[in-house]
């Protein structure tokens, strides 16, 4: 496909590089199970591609979970997420979902209402994960109390089968700190597991393989930690979303202006953050390639989109190449948390096209 044919904006993906990509992840994995967590991208090109390459697909909320079933209508799932209906969890237990993870002892009380459920209790431990980009600890799963009473609850009620533990502490981390934190999980969860009487017992590790946006070619080391991660006592699961997709997506868009207003370069793109929110809800510069202009950078430059607002901002005092009205941009590692997380119709302005590179 020739990008100049493009209308703009447009978000491109790759889809034959995902498919290469996630086979890389899987192999490296060494039977440790993949999940991916749609929220990452729920584009249903994605989710198809991906599939195969997969052992499942993390979903966090009925939204999610109606979307998927839709678009694979027989891949497992796993049904994540705080703050579950009555209505969702219910509409979890009539898809027959693989797992739920359940996060409050209120919330399996619900459950055991609606029906028969295997379930992981989502467990927030008490581990610090130095260089984090988000810890998720706070309002997500349940201390060790609540983890009791959970399992005593189970106890009574026929319907529901413990089958192991739901983590997922931290995101943004390497693979050594990753590994770390696997291990301090895996060495509290056997053991708890083994005490409420479960005997196959399963351990999901969560996501947050780091994503390094300033260096879109330093990747995650699934290599070193599928072969860290070893053959515990137990089926182990990872359920990343962002160093799945990130890489494969691109987002592609024409200059309308360039401006120097009191010595600083602004040069304003079609589109903005409505459609990219990335580097506004990561505050980064999101990376980029003019395609139009080969030539050196010869001065700095800060990129922005449409929006009435001082926070439209991709990239802040860059290095450019002479750039004007017509030149096309395109910015990177926009596969993930990108158009589905994006304010859309704010302004009004015409949403992007979407091709796929197949
Ligand atoms: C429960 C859960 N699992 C997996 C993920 C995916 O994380 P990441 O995209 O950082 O890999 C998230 C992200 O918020 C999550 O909340």
């Amino acid at each position: 496909m020739n990008v100049d044919d493009l209308p703009y904006p447009a978000y491109v993906y790759d889809l034959p590089g995902l498919a290469d990509h996630a086979r890389t992840i899987r192999s490296a994995l060494r039977g440790t199970e993949l999940f991916y967590a749609a929220k990452a991208n729920p584009d249903p090109e994605i989710l198809r591609t991906l599939a195969p390459h997969l052992d499942g697909i993390e979903v966090s909320s009925g939204g999610e979970l109606a979307h998927v079933r839709k678009a694979l209508p027989d891949i497992p799932l796993a049904f994540g997420g705080p703050g579950k209906t009555d209505e969702e969890l219910a509409r979890a237990v009539a898809f027959n979902v693989d797992r739920i993870h359940i996060e409050s002892p209120r919330e399996l009380t619900r459950l055991r209402e609606l029906g028969r459920a295997d379930v992981l209790l989502r467990a927030n431990l008490p581990f610090a994960a130095p260089g984090a980009a988000l810890t998720m600890s706070g309002p997500f799963g349940m201390d060790e109390d609540a983890l009791n009473e959970c399992a005593r609850r189970i106890a009574e009620s026929p319907g529901i089968t413990l089958k192991g533990i739901h983590t997922h502490l931290a995101s943004g981390l390497g693979a050594p700190a990753l590994l770390d934190l696997s291990k301090r999980i895996t060495a509290w969860a056997l053991p708890w597991l083994r005490d409420h009487g479960v005997t196959e017992p399963e351990i999901n590790l969560g996501g947050g393989m780091a994503v390094d946006y300033t260096n879109p070619g330093a990747l995650f080391d699934w290599a070193a930690y599928g072969a860290g991660l070893g053959r515990p006592e137990a089926r182990l699961r990872v359920e990343p979303g962002r160093a799945v997709t990130a890489y494969h997506g691109r987002y592609v868009t024409d200059v309308l202006d360039v401006k120097t207003t009191r010595g600083e370069t602004y040069v304003v793109l079609r589109g903005g953050t409505h459609h990219l929110r990335t580097p506004a809800a990561k505050g980064h510069d999101q990376p980029f390639e003019v395609l139009t202009r080969k030539s050196e950078p010869v001065g700095r430059a800060t990129l922005v989109g449409q929006l009435c607002t001082p926070k439209d901002v991709f990239a802040r005092d860059v290095a450019v190449p002479p750039l004007a009205p017509g030149d096309v941009i395109a910015f990177a590692m926009a596969g993930a948390y990108a158009w589905n997380i994006s304010h859309h119709d704010f302004l009004m302005h015409p949403h992007p096209e979407f091709h796929y590179i197949r």
